[in-house]
Order: C-alpha cells, then sequence, then structure tokens
C-alpha cells in the first residue's frame, strides 16, 4: 500500500517564531517577545526561564532595555516570505502550516475593530500560498497571547478572554475564510501546564491560589473556546475542518514492574486528557478524580459540558519528536525531551538536546491515537534540532537529518498501511527559525539554512541543505523513494 494522492506534504512554522517584524504593521506585544535567549535551557528550569514578574516584563518593554529578544526578530519571515514560500514550492509542499498572530489583528486583544494592516499581511500570505498551490493548514494560538491581556487578568485565567478569542477567529473566519480551509485552534494546547506563560499568558506572581488551579482553569476556557470557534466556523464555511493539537509525549514503562505500568498509565491518562475533551466530547473521569486528589475542580459554566460534547473537532493533529520512559525508581537515569523531563530509554540514542530519537514510537503514537478516538490524523510538527555547518563548499551536508525523517516516514507508511487514516505531515520546521523552548537559531531544524546566529548576527540569507533535495523527491513520489 502507499499513501493516498491526496495526502499533503509539507512544512510547520508559527508567527512567534518566524515573522519578526514585532513592532511592525500596528503589531501589539506578545508573550513571546520576552522570551530571552536560553542556550540549550534544561526542561527541569524550563518554566523558570519562561516565567516573568510584572517587574521583568516592565523592564523587558522598556526602551533602554538591550536584551536580546530573538522572538521579536524571527527569520524576517514577514518580510521575506515570497522568497520563502517559493523555496517550499520548489521543494512541492502541497501544504504549509503557519500561525496568525492575535496582536497583529488586535495588539492588545481587546479592540473593538481589527487592525487593517494585520489583515493584509495575512490576506497577503494565503493569497501567495494559494498561487503556489499550498494549502494553507493556520492555526490560531501558537504561544502568542497578547502581552496586555497576560498583564491585565493572566489572559486564559479568566473567562471573558474566551469572547475576545471568538472575536479574533470570527475575524479571521470572515477575513481569510474564502483562503483557508483547514485550521487548528490551539498548539499543543496541553502545554499550558508546562509553560503557563507562554501557553496561556499566566504570569505566576499574580496567580491567586494554586498555580495547577490556574493551568487548569485557563486550559478548561480554551478547550470552551476551541469548541466555539469550531462552532462558529461549521456555521460560517461548513466545507472547512477544525484540528485539535496534541503534543504527543509517548511514554514506555521502563520495566515490565506493574509499578512502572500502573505510573505510565497515570501518565496516559493525564497525556489524553486534552483530546478526550476536544475529539472526545468530555473529560474522562478518572483525569477529573486524579486532578481532583491534586486539588484542581474544573470551572464548569452553564452550557459548557454541552458545548463540548456538542463540537468535537473534525481531526487529531500531534507534533512528534521523542519518546520518553517512566519508571518508580527515583535513581533512574533522566533526560530532556520537547518541554518536560523523562526517563532515558537505554534502548535509544539522543540528540545534543537530550530529546531521544524514536521512529517506531511515531507508528506507535500515530495506532493509540487512531484506536482511541477512530478520527483522522494530521503529523502538523516532527523534526530533528541539530547544529549544522556550513563547509567550504558553501554547502550544508546533513545527513543525520535526512535519516531522522527517513526512519520516521517509513513508519509514518507502515502506520498508514495498518489502516490509519493520516491527512498530512508538516514537518518543523522546513527552515531555520528560532527555538521555542530556548530562542535558539543554532538548534536547527530546516531543510533550508538561515544565515543569522544566536545573537542575530548574519545576512538572514537563505540557503539550500542537502535534505532539501532529498525531501523534495519523497514529496515528488508520494513518499515511495525515501
Ligand atoms: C513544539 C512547538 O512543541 O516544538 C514548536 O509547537 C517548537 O513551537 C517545537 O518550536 C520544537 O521545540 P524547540 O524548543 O526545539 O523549538
Amino acid at each position: 500500500m502507499a499513501l493516498s494522492d491526496s495526502f499533503l506534504w509539507g512544512g510547520a512554522l508559527a508567527a512567534n517564531q518566524a515573522e519578526g517584524a514585532w513592532r511592525e504593521g500596528g503589531r501589539g506585544p506578545a508573550v513571546s517577545d520576552i522570551a530571552k535567549y536560553r542556550p540549550n535551557v534544561d526542561p527541569r528550569e524550563y518554566a523558570i526561564h519562561h516565567a516573568h514578574t510584572v517587574e521583568s516584563i516592565t523592564a523587558a518593554m522598556a526602551d533602554d532595555d538591550e536584551t536580546y529578544y530573538p522572538k521579536r526578530r524571527g527569520i524576517d519571515f514577514y518580510h521575506r516570505y515570497p522568497e520563502d514560500l517559493a523555496l517550499f514550492a520548489e521543494m512541492g509542499f502541497t501544504v504549509l502550516r503557519v500561525s496568525i498572530a492575535w496582536t497583529r489583528l488586535y495588539p492588545t486583544g481587546e479592540e473593538t475593530e481589527p487592525n487593517e494592516e494585520g489583515i493584509a499581511f495575512y490576506e497577503g500570505l494565503f493569497t501567495e500560498m494559494r498561487r503556489l498551490g499550498i494549502e494553507p493548514l493556520v492555526t490560531l494560538s501558537h504561544y502568542d497571547p497578547p502581552l496586555a491581556l497576560a498583564l491585565k487578568n493572566n489572559c486564559w485565567v479568566d473567562r471573558g478572554t474566551i469572547a475576545l478569542f471568538e472575536r479574533f477567529a470570527r475575524t479571521c473566519f470572515e477575513r481569510f475564510g474564502h483562503l483557508v480551509k483547514l485550521w487548528l485552534s490551539f498548539n499543543e494546547i496541553d502545554g499550558i501546564v508546562r509553560h503557563p506563560l507562554t501557553s496561556g499568558g499566566i504570569i505566576e506572581e499574580t496567580v491567586e491560589g494554586s498555580i495547577l488551579q490556574a493551568c487548569y482553569t485557563a486550559l478548561h476556557h480554551q478547550f470552551v473556546a476551541s469548541a466555539s470557534v469550531t462552532r462558529m466556523l461549521r456555521e460560517m464555511w461548513p466545507e472547512s475542518q477544525m484540528g485539535c493539537m496534541l503534543t504527543m509525549l509517548k511514554t514506555y514503562p521502563l520495566t515490565c514492574h506493574p509499578d512502572d505500568i500502573a505510573a505510565t498509565q497515570a501518565k496516559d491518562r493525564l497525556l489524553y486528557l486534552c483530546t478526550d475533551v476536544q475529539a472526545g466530547g468530555a473529560y474522562p473521569r478518572l483525569a477529573l478524580n486524579a486532578l481532583a486528589r491534586q486539588g484542581v475542580e474544573i470551572p464548569f459554566a452553564e452550557g459548557d459540558a454541552e458545548l463540548l460534547r456538542e463540537h468535537p473537532v473534525d481531526f487529531i493533529s500531534l507534533s512528534y519528536y521523542m519518546t520518553l520512559a517512566e519508571s518508580v525508581d527515583p535513581d533512574a537515569e533522566r533526560t530532556p525531551g520537547n518541554t518536560v523531563l523523562g526517563v532515558k530509554n537505554p534502548y535509544l540514542e539522543s540528540s545534543e538536546w537530550g530529546w531521544q530519537i524514536d521512529p517506531v514510537g511515531l507508528r506507535i503514537s500515530l495506532i493509540d491515537l487512531y484506536d482511541r478516538y477512530g478520527k483522522p490524523l494530521f503529523i502538523v510538527e516532527n523534526g530533528l534540532g541539530m547544529r549544522d555547518e556550513l563547509t567550504a563548499d558553501g554547502r550544508i551536508h546533513d545527513p543525520y537529518r535526512i535519516d531522522y525523517f527517513r526512519a520516521h516516514f517509513r513508519e509514518m507508511i507502515r502506520a498508514v498501511d495498518e489502516g490509519v487514516e493520516l491527512m498530512g505531515y508538516t514537518s518543523w520546521a522546513p527552515i531555520d527559525i528560532i527555538s521555542a523552548s530556548s530562542s535558539q537559531i543554532s538548534k536547527r531544524y530546516g531543510f533550508i539554512h538561515v544565515d543569522l546566529d544566536d545573537l542575530g548576527q548574519g545576512s538572514g540569507e537563505r540557503r539550500r541543505k542537502d535534505s532539501f533535495w532529498w525531501y523534495q523527491r519523497v514529496i515528488a513520489t508520494n513518499g515511495a523513494d525515501l
């Protein structure tokens, strides 16, 4: 068997990590604009690095602050997107995942009318994608809540943010709905517990009560907002589709000791909480009980349960980079993963950042998700962050990246052969961009190199890596020639 002819191939980006131009076109500040460069950030300290106080935010926003904030500059996709899209088209992309910066349309999140300059930017971007035959897959919220809302009321902790987000989404559907048919509401919605500011606009020092409760309150508000805009999309554009997005942090028991199995099961229960709500339409009872034991209560308002039940997503999207193990042994060796720390798996190799490379885990993840929900899946992030070297011949030889993708594609195709419905695949990221966790660009993911270093020095010039031509052939043969 092979992938179907309608299978979409491409790449994925996020506004806050690529666009730059943070103060142009009427854009307002987002929480991503105060993320500092943190080389090889240890995930144990991730939340600490990304946490801010009101004082540190005020200092970061002051005109005389000389700290370098890489996401403010990104890779200048805002100005250079025609060149970048042309390179994606040259690779044969049929889909590109991007996100819309809320603060380009509503600079503080609270305006009643959208910023027309922001609308014009995205209209231009999506029109150019369509002209090149690239289907836009668009995330409404990818790690960039408005800073003004974070400062005002901890953004998603406040139920009032749902209505503001609905206004933003309505504008997106009204103004871009003729160009965009595939939408995602929240990137890695489960991430809020791991990075409250980045995902939820939550400034911990100003939270009343427990931070865990604040995170789950905010998460519930995002669930409600997601279901509400799914309903809105169906009313406005019935043929369009809305997906949810899960960080697929697959965990294996380190041993077959029943205690390790039970610990892994408990992890899985929380892993699947978000997809259970967004795809299944309700909170799973045992997960609610587990949260209650930690003192967390979900703030249901009248009508929430019905809304969640009646408007589940059309498809499930996921990011997949690595897997971790779980053990009850407190001395088990640990290693970082994507914004988490877990137990090291002795059978897997790791990248410089400690992320364990596990192609088979992708197949296992796809089968797990499809078995559980029976909904179409979309891999919207997968890739390898590595340092690349520009050699004397002016090229970047990146066989390690090709090896990573080849192994993952084999397993992806095996899952499809077993019967998993997979709509498409977008690599993270097809061009080097700023890392979400550490704000490095030297943790490079792209098939296209960008001449910038971690401190923003360089020409910004784009250069095709060896993997560029390899991926081009993969797409041309729809995955037959790996
Ligand atoms: C995903 C995020 O979790 O991982 C992306 O959705 C992020 O925004 C990607 O860039 C890779 O993580 P990092 O920290 O290496 O950029």
